[in-house]
């Protein structure tokens, strides 16, 4: 199939080029490089051996998405170009609501047009605020408490309602819990700019000596060991994850919903160990108040995807610590050569 992958040049999506090339799809990206750069491009076109198509592209525009439907054949988009900081969202919601919700707007529009019917979009285990664990698919939403969130509920509402009323569509709402890792030749992984918010980047850049100490927001939940459990997933089985979704909506019509999590807890402790083990480092660390927004634990029930899709996160903590690490220690400075 040509795929259009717009937010292709950021995190997930390089990986997720890199996956579909590999499985024999064509890829054009739409990417206005926001929170990325075209160097992840150039790196998984090498990586395979494969072109990818590039538009310098926000697709909020309309009538630049439009052109790239009028200049190439496309059977299917997947939808990463999200802005993503949780925190940055509470202070600038209108870029946050405009950005991720006019772009999928905008996509399912020119797509109606152009008679495209196959939408998969990254939506987040966000979207079940502080649910009963493990989330499911079939659970209630509950309000997630800031912007960012907000915005992957609308849009998986706005891609229902699409599917409700277009018979021919199909749409894949994927539920990520926490992706970390990189692809295991240390060329492509995930390049935040600034300090940044998540967990496992944060760990690299301490481990690399361009942060020094780790700050644990909070060990007081009522954990294993206290601190935070979440259901960290590696890259490159979150990127297969989509290729299946993808050839799953070629078989099936309506609103296909999947998370896409390992269905395992690792706390804030457990995964600062696994990283000091598979890498012989040493990570030091604070232990902090806990951090305004946080849930105390949330893990995946993975088994719709793997009994729909045939699709298990195969990967290991030990792989995503070595994987980042990898990248990390290559690229002290992320694409910035
Ligand atoms: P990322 O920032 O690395 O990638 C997003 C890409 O989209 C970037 O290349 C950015 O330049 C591009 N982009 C953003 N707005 C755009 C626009 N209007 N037009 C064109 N390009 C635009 O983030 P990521 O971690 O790869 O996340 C990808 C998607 O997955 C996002 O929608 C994010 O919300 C979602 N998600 C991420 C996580 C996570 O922890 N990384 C978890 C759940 C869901
Ligand atoms: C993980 C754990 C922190 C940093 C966020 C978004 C979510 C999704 C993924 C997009 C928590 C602790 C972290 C640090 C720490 N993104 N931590 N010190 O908060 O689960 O999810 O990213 O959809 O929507 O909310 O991920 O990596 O920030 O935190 O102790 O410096 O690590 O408290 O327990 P989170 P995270």
């Amino acid at each position: 199939m040509r795929i259009l992958v717009a937010g292709g040049a950021g995190y997930i999506g390089s990986h997720t080029c890199l996956v579909l090339l590999e499985a024999g799809h064509e890829v054009i990206v739409a990417d206005n490089l926001c929170n990325s750069k075209e160097e992840s491009l150039r790196r998984v076109q090498q990586l395979t051996g494969k072109p990818i198509l590039f538009y310098p592209v926000d697709v909020t525009e309309e009538a630049a998405v439009e052109k790239i439907f009028q200049e190439q054949h496309i059977d299917g988009v997947i939808h990463f170009a999200g802005l993503k900081a949780v925190g940055e969202s509470v202070e600038q919601p209108v870029r946050y609501y405009y950005n991720n919700v006019v772009s999928t707007l905008t996509l399912c529009k020119v797509m109606k047009r152009h008679g495209v019917n196959k939408f998969v979009f990254s939506s987040s285990a966000t979207v079940y605020g502080e649910n009963a664990i493990p989330f499911v698919e079939t659970m209630q939403l509950l309000p997630t408490t800031n912007p960012y969130g907000e915005t992957k509920v609308m849009s998986e509402r706005i891609l229902t309602d699409v599917a409700a009323v277009e018979p021919d569509w199909s749409v894949a709402l994927l539920r990520y819990f926490n992706p970390i890792g990189a692809h295991p030749s240390g060329r492509i992984g995930e390049d935040p700019q600034g300090i940044p918010n998540n967990l496992m980047p944060y760990v690299t850049q301490v481990a690399s000596g361009k942060r020094e100490r780790l700050r644990v927001w909070g060990n007081d939940y009522p954990t294993v060991d206290g601190t935070g459990v979440r259901d960290y997933i590696h890259v490159m089985d979150l990127a297969e994850g989509h290729v299946r979704a993808l050839e799953k909506l070629c078989e099936e019509k309506g609103v296909l919903v999947y998370n896409l999590g390992t269905g395992h807890g690792v706390s804030v402790l457990q995964l600062v160990h696994a990283f000091e083990k598979a890498n012989d480092l040493t990570i030091p660390y604070d232990i902090c108040p806990r951090r305004a927004g946080d849930i105390a634990e949330f893990y995946a029930d993975a088994s719709k995807a793997e009994r729909e899709l045939g699709w298990k996160a195969a990967r290991t903590i030990e792989d995503m610590c070595r994987d980042s690490w990898n990248w990390q220690r290559q690229n002290p400075q992320g694409y910035e050569v």
